[in-house]
């Protein structure tokens, strides 16, 4: 399709909708793969390649994509494309959208670019909206815990831009389990209370299992995880080396080649063995694993490509595991 041609989405896109899900007790319902743009949705990144992802994802029920205020190299870029793509492709389908923004981490300079002020969380999310031409995000996150601002405070922030009309939903992500636990009933008390909590999860990252999935299911908010993937290791792509142009070759990824160690990649052939076995890759296993989990709503991939995202989608075509393989990717994680 050419760049000036009009999109039409596939009417077929909902064929497998039995894939949504309620996220916690809400209701709300999420696709089991939500799209991230964290990475690969900058202004150092293949634009066209982007604008081809987002509307692949869209045409198989994808609805859901995930920013936040300094997703792309530079902070702010992916969340300026990604506006453009919008207006330019979505504004028809906004309402079968579910957009998310964030605030929490580095955004501007000064005092008030980061952490959970109400200064900083209410200011970031006018210029999100700005940058992606809406005038209400689906949900806004709380992008991480900061102690040093009363999470009263954090949580008034959030209730307000709900009050408000500006966020629809309120979510927090990587909160230590006893933050959560408060920011749940602030959250209640206020009247606004949390949709999700966001954390990361993968066969290499399983902490979130312990305390905060079963704290969310107790308080009836959903989990989405990140990074499932474990930012591409779990994927057959660096079995024989660091590919060019993976995300830990190049300098502004946050995956770093030393992260690549030998110990990890003999671990990632043997786990990519159970997925031949299971004739599967091992992208598409480590998705599909996510799901062993029932309380796991979603996760956020990231990709670089159509045919990853094409490649991921697949993953859901198989989603039971037997006792056995789950021990030995749980012996390999
Ligand atoms: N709340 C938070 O603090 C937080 C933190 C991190 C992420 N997130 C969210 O989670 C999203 C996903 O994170 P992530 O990008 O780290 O996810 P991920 O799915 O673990 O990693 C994505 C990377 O894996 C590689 N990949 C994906 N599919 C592949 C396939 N089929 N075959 C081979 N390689 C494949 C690509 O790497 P290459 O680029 O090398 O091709 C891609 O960029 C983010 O965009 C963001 O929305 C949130």
């Amino acid at each position: 399709m050419s760049h000036s041609e009009k999109y039409t989405p596939n009417p077929d896109r909902y064929n497998n909708s039995e894939g949504f899900q309620h996220c916690g007790k809400s209701g709300l319902k999420l696709p089991r793969l939500s799209l991230g743009l964290w990475h690969n949705f900058g202004d150092v990144d293949d634009k066209e390649e982007a604008v081809k992802m987002l509307k692949h994802a869209f045409d198989n029920g994808i609805t859901h994509f995930d920013l936040a205020n300094n997703y792309g190299t530079p902070f702010g870029s992916a969340e300026k494309n990604f506006g453009k793509t919008l207006k330019e492709n979505f504004a028809p389908y906004r309402d079968e959208l579910i957009i998310s923004t964030k605030a929490g981490h580095d955004m501007w300079p000064g005092p008030y670019g980061d952490g959970g002020s109400r200064k900083y969380l209410i200011a970031s999310l006018e210029q999100s909206l700005k940058r992606m031409k809406l005038d209400y995000v689906d949900v806004f996150y709380s992008h991480r815990y900061d102690p040093n601002t009363p999470i009263e405070e954090t949580m008034g922030a959030l209730s307000h831009m709900v009050k408000q009309g500006k966020a629809l939903y309120v979510g927090i992500s990587k909160y230590p389990e006893d933050k959560a636990r408060e920011a749940y009933r602030i959250l209640k008390e206020n009247g606004t209370p949390c949709l999700i909590f966001q954390g990361r999860y993968s066969i290499f990252s399983r902490e979130i299992e312990q305390e905060v999935l079963p704290l969310a299911k107790e308080n009836g908010v959903g989990f989405i995880g990140f990074s499932p993937l474990a930012q591409g290791l779990l994927s057959d792509k660096y079995l024989n080396g660091i590919p060019e142009n993976s995300r830990a070759a190049h300098s502004y990824g946050f995956l770093q080649a030393n992260q690549i160690t030998t110990e990890v990649v003999s671990r990632i052939i043997k786990l990519n063995d159970i997925a031949l076995q299971r004739s599967q890759t091992l992208a598409q296993m480590a998705l599909a694993w996510c799901f062993h989990q029932p309380d796991v709503n979603s996760v956020i991939i990231g990709t670089s490509s159509v045919k990853q995202l094409q490649d991921n989608i697949n993953a859901l075509k198989n989603l039971s595991f037997t006792d056995e393989e789950l021990w030995r990717i749980g012996e390999l994680g």
